[in-house]
């Protein structure tokens, strides 16, 4: 007797076990309130559980992080000492991709400045740019950065890439190493962050590095919120260095009620959203996952802790 005991506060459980039961016959899938005998749970399906979780589960084979990003899981001390793994599906980047394309091309296009000047009732022609004249940085490119950068590029627009170790992406301009990183920075008009985040990653984007952004840039962050120094972040918004900014990430989530960015117009804040698991595409791979920990095989898209993703 197996089971696969369920925590997450914004995944629903019905959904995924009744996905996951068919592929795994011999596991009973459990919310953690519902486990009877501890010692059968073998694997656990889990975004941002409590501290202190996982301790009652002895025979814990596998953990499988309901998400993509695993930067609130690796930092615990409280981790048991078995393989992870993260979701990585091409239906969770696309749905990230549709975003990014979305708040890209709404800079691109002028949308906020139109929607400004219809609150006014003011007609205001601004000639569209052609997508070539637009520099895109693409900051991070891991699975979900990679895929993005592609779809920007297929718009037309002039993308670069920038990622520690170097990758090399056709169409995409790649540059690596935090050397690069400034000369990246003042080249992007639009900057999306997608980096993990990582100690190396925590606070990359700080008020120096802000400044190298040219001015009136528009910025996008979909990854995390403690990537970017958000005090500074919000002043360059205030000042009009940065003119426009698309935030689904923030040092604090929720977004606190009294914080300056809800009240700024050129400020687009949606509540950490971009992408999300997907359990129709996604069961497959965390029920194929858990087969594989189950006849002691190595499992797929694992996660290492001390690496930080
Ligand atoms: C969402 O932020 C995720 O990491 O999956």
């Amino acid at each position: 007797m197996s089971i696969l005991v369920f925590y997450s506060e914004f995944d629903s459980f019905e959904q995924w076990s009744t996905l996951l039961a068919p592929h795994l016959p011999g596991v009973t899938l459990c919310r953690a309130e519902e486990v009877q005998n501890d010692d059968e749970v073998h694997f656990a399906l889990v975004w941002k559980p409590p501290h202190g979780f996982f301790a009652p589960y002895r025979n814990l084979k596998l953990l499988i992080n309901l998400g993509a990003g695993v930067d609130s899981l690796v930092g615990r001390d409280d981790l048991p000492d078995i393989p992870i793994v993260r979701l990585s599906d091409p239906h969770m980047a696309r749905m990230m991709a549709s975003f990014v394309l979305f708040a890209v091309l709404r800079y691109v296009r002028d949308i906020p400045a139109f929607e400004r000047a219809q609150r006014e009732r003011r007609w205001h022609y601004l000639h569209p740019r052609s997508p070539e004249t637009v520099r895109v940085g693409v900051l991070g490119l891991g699975e979900l950065g990679a895929h993005t950068a592609l779809e920007l590029a297929r718009q037309g627009l002039d993308v670069r890439g920038w990622s520690r170790s170097q990758k090399n992406i056709d169409g995409i301009t790649c540059s690596s190493g935090i050397d690069a990183l400034d000369a990246f920075l003042a080249g992007s008009d639009i900057l999306v962050v997608m980096l993990p985040l990582t100690p190396q990653t925590q606070g990359l984007l700080s008020a120096e590095r802000l400044a190298r952004l040219p001015h009136g840039c528009a910025f996008i962050n979909v990854s995390r919120g403690a990537i970017v120094d958000q005090v500074a972040l919000t002043q360059a918004l205030q000042r009009g260095q940065i003119a426009e900014a698309t935030l689904d990430v923030f040092d604090r989530e929720p977004l606190p009620p009294e914080d300056a960015l809800w009240g700024m117009e050129n400020v687009l804040i949606t509540p950490h959203l971009a992408s999300v698991a997907i359990p129709a595409s996604a069961a497959p791979q965390v029920a194929a996952n858990i087969q594989r920990a189950a006849r002691g095989e190595a499992v797929l898209h694992q996660v290492f802790p001390q690496q930080g993703y």
